[in-house]
């Protein structure tokens, strides 16, 4: 078999591994990434809707989960949203905010991996596709790994970078190696779960929602003390839409979920304006010209809420607008990795070094992006932590 020597050999050629190699062999060093997928960035052409939602402006360690709120302060801060947007705009790609700092390509996510590939080409990278890691073990100057794939090789380095992601969407070549490798090398990895994922909710609930599928409203949902305003969709499986993927990080089985129906509405004020407009009005009507109708409807029949607004009382007024603003209820379950954005845990981050990401006990080791204990909110948070992690590692080997 062919052997082969580089500084640096980063495992996965996605978002933070791209980002990692470029700054890596910036610096000089000979660089090598592979993947076994056919195409560099998958996740990155398939996201956003395929405009990709490549950073949030808001980005801050504040807005991601790990069990040390801190560790990601200071990647985050020293290469930051502004950092991103400027390699952005040095290619002249079009972006615009979408909502709440949300930026996307105006043309396609294929723009950005065709930015990432053009930096590493620029920078000397070697990037080799199709290609498996067969066997890694320390060797006196680094590591050996044993490649696998179209072109096998024994390759002899001193940084082995871990960059090949979560399980989130094993379709798309989630593999779930990188929690494997830090084990081998006697890292800790915390409980793993797929987050940023719809909710799914027993036939007791279905029942009543399934033939209002599509239907989108805006909603503050809360689970424990953190709150989400966004809009909800409803499926014929459940819940989805931003504010439930958001929720779905925080929530654990067994705990309700509470909604609030367009939370800044004074529903109370709104049924009492309404009803002194126009008493005739069925409470299933009226309450169609708040919320979308086919939910009125379908609310106003599940709770019982039939009659006039004329013939409702103030304290039955209240009660509905309660119910609105105060709808709880109890998930059984995720859509699972299959549709998860994200896999929320990972590699413990006790056992890296926050600004190089390096592990502290294995010495050329480097874990980054996605597979680190560091999971961020919908809406460019978790592209903005592998740009970061990404540039934390490349530019400290
Ligand atoms: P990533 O998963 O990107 O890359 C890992 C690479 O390793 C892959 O190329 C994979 O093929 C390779 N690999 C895995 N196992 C391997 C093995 N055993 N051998 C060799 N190679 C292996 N985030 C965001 O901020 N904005 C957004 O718009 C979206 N949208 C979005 C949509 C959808 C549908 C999903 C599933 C996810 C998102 N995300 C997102 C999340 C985002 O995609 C994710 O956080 C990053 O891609 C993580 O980057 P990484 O480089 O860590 O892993």
């Amino acid at each position: 078999m062919r052997r082969e020597t580089f500084d640096t050999v980063i495992l996965g050629a996605g978002a933070a591994g791209m980002m990692c190699a470029i700054h890596a062999a910036a610096r000089g060093g000979r660089v090598l990434i592979f993947d076994h997928a056919r195409n560099p960035g998958e996740k990155i052409r398939i996201s956003g809707g395929g405009r990709c939602n490549f950073t949030n402006i808001g980005a801050t360690a504040r807005t991601f989960l790990s069990g040390n709120p801190h560790f990601a302060k200071s990647a985050l801060g020293r290469y930051t949203a502004q950092h991103f947007i400027a390699l952005v705009e040095k290619h002249g790609i079009a972006y615009h905010e979408k909502t709440l700092g949300q930026l996307f390509c105006d043309r396609s996510a294929r723009d950005i991996i065709a930015m990432l590939l053009q930096e590493m080409a620029g920078a000397g990278c070697e990037l080799r596709l199709s290609t498996t890691l067969e066997r890694i073990e320390r060797s006196e100057a680094g590591f050996t790994v044993t490649l696998g794939g179209e072109r096998p090789a024994i390759v002899d380095c001193r940084h082995f970078v871990v960059a090949c992601g979560g399980k989130s969407i094993p379709k798309m070549g989630a593999t779930g190696l990188g929690y494997q490798l830090a084990r081998q090398f006697g890292l800790a990895v915390t409980e793993t779960r797929p987050a940023l994922v719809p909710l799914t909710f027993g036939e007791d609930v279905l029942a009543g929602f399934r033939e209002i599928a599509g239907v989108a409203v805006d909603v503050r949902v809360s689970c424990g003390k953190t709150a989400f305003e966004e809009a909800l969709l409803f499926t014929h499986r459940g819940l989805s839409g931003p504010a439930i993927l958001q929720i779905s990080s925080y929530w654990r089985e067994t705990q309700p979920i509470r909604i609030a129906l367009l939370p800044p509405t004074d529903m109370f004020a709104l049924l009492c304006a309404a009803k002194r407009e126009n008493g005739r009005r069925s409470i299933s009507t009226a309450l169609g010209e708040i919320l979308p109708k086919r939910l009125a409807a379908r609310l106003a029949q599940v709770q019982g809420w039939s009659g006039t607004l004329g013939e409702a009382t103030d304290r039955k007024l209240a009660t509905i607008a309660a119910t609105l603003h105060g709808w709880e209820l109890h998930p059984i379950g995720t859509e699972g990795y299959r549709t998860a954005e994200v896999t929320l845990g990972g590699v413990d981050t006790g056992g890296l070094d926050s600004r190089t990401m390096e592990a502290r006990a294995v010495a050329g080791l480097y874990f980054i992006g996605e597979v680190v204990d560091v999971t961020g909110w919908l809406g460019g948070y978790n592209f903005q932590w592998a740009w970061s992690s990404g540039w934390a590692a490349g530019t400290a080997i």
